[in-house]
């Protein structure tokens, strides 16, 4: 059974393996996919490197460690780097209902076996343990696979302010009671 863990070193390998498959499938799919952007890029150009993990590590620590935490978990089994997911606290509330407390994404190879829908879940108790009592989740409309992820996790859709009832960028905006 995989488990969201603190990025280590210990996945270095698998890492980059999952790099080089959302380098080949394309970033163009969603803006959302692999946040880490820059690090396919750079992995384009300089190619997997010990420095560069180490200060994509270093990168990922300070963000947890801020007053606004951005916490990045990988998902993992037998050291196998599955996907990530991303949590972020300390937000206003208005900030929360416009770019979401959540993100994620499975690597391609991983995809349609549930992993997503796993994560979720397995988010939602770390969320609960952060002392929140409602998560927010947003996705593209066109985004089939995710929003069945929030629906299976229990997100309903929150009717925002906005033109159609979604975020200024056109997301859709799910609440997750906890
Ligand atoms: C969205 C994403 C995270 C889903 O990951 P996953 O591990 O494949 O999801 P799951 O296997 O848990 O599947 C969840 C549901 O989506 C469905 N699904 C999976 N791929 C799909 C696709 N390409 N089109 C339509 N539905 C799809 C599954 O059938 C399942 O539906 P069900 O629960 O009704 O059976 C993955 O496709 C991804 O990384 N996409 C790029 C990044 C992204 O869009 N992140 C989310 C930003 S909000």
């Amino acid at each position: 059974m995989p488990e969201l863990i603190v990025p280590s070193p210990a996945v270095k390998d698998s890492f980059w393996t999952a790099v080089e498959e959302y380098a080949a499938a394309g970033m163009g799919e969603s803006p959302s996919t692999f946040s880490a952007i820059e690090i396919v890029w750079l992995y384009r150009e300089l190619g997997a490197g010990d420095r560069l993990f180490e200060q994509h590590l270093a990168r990922m620590e300070a963000e947890a460690a801020g007053d606004r935490p951005l916490r990045t978990y990988w998902w993992v089994e037998d050291g196998e780097f599955i996907g990530r997911l991303t949590l972020r606290l300390g937000l206003p509330m208005g900030e929360r209902l416009k770019g979401g407390d959540v993100g994620y994404d499975v690597r391609p190879s991983r995809r349609g076996e549930g992993h997503a829908t796993a994560m979720l879940s397995t988010c939602l108790v770390l969320a609960r343990r952060e002392g929140l009592e409602e998560l927010y989740v947003n996705c593209e409309p066109s985004n089939k696979a995710s929003r069945s992820v929030i629906r299976r996790n229990g997100g309903e859709t929150v009717k925002l302010p906005h033109p159609r009832g979604r975020t200024e960028d056109g997301y859709l905006c799910h609440r997750i009671g906890l």
